[in-house]
């Protein structure tokens, strides 16, 4: 487990640390959020929120959505008319957003492989960050659900992020964040969205070390 997984209170019962688990500490993941992205987060997200297509009256649901920082940021594209219901299975870091939310924005704690929201009910499912923190045998479950709670021609943007493929660097993230982050598998992410039936229509590479895919339901 990397330093800032301890210090968040990581936690994901896999002897093989393979995921990086439930973050618990919403307060300090902020901070560590503000500082890695070096006083650009707001614009990052932004960026994000474009490629995702969100626009005014749009329902979105935003997958381990932690502290919110994405779902307050599509909050205020999908005004007027649109919605935001941001999930994570962490109770701290859904308590931490609900404090934070916009009026058309709402939390709930659930994990991505098993929405309580009914069928066909989003025009847009997004994901930062989150997809190497749901443990490697769930994610397929987890898309199936994002594909399950999308209606027919709606959008998909799952953004996580891009391990270096420097070796000193790539040691640096796994000592500092883990090895969920240090390894984590994104060249495999676009045959998992298409496994799921998406088609996907997009993907590429943001600064800082993000890697985005867009998808669409059929
Ligand atoms: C690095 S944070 C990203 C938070 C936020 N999306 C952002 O961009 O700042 C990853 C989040 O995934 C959550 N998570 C862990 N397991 C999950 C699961 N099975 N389903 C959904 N989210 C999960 C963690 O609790 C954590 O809040």
């Amino acid at each position: 487990m990397g330093l800032a997984q301890r210090l968040l209170g990581g936690s994901h019962g896999h002897a093989d640390h393979s995921s990086g688990g439930l973050i618990r500490r919403a307060r300090l993941y902020e901070w560590f959020s503000a500082v890695g992205f070096g006083g650009f987060r707001r614009r990052v997200f932004d960026g994000l929120v474009a490629l995702s297509g969100a626009k005014p009256g749009d329902e979105v649901l935003d997958i381990g959505c932690g502290t919110g920082i994405f779902s307050r940021r599509a909050a205020r594209v999908v005004r007027p008319g649109g919605r935001v219901v941001g999930i994570d299975p962490s109770p701290p870091m859904i308590e931490y957003a609900a404090r934070r939310a916009l009026a058309n924005c709402t939390f709930v704690i659930a994990g991505a492989e098993d929405l309580p929201q009914p069928d066909a009910s989003f025009d847009l499912v997004t994901s930062s960050l989150a997809i190497h923190h749901i443990p490697p045998e769930l994610r397929a479950k987890a898309l199936a659900e994002a594909f399950r709670v999308l209606r027919p021609g709606g959008r998909l943007l799952i953004a996580d992020f891009r391990p270096p493929r420097n070796r000193i660097a790539n040691h640096l993230v796994g000592a500092v964040s883990g090895h969920a982050m240090q390894h984590n598998p994104i060249h495999e992410l676009a045959g998992s969205v298409r496994g799921a039936g998406f088609a996907v229509t997009g993907s590429g590479d943001r600064w800082p070390r993000l890697h985005y895919l867009q998808a669409t339901r059929p």
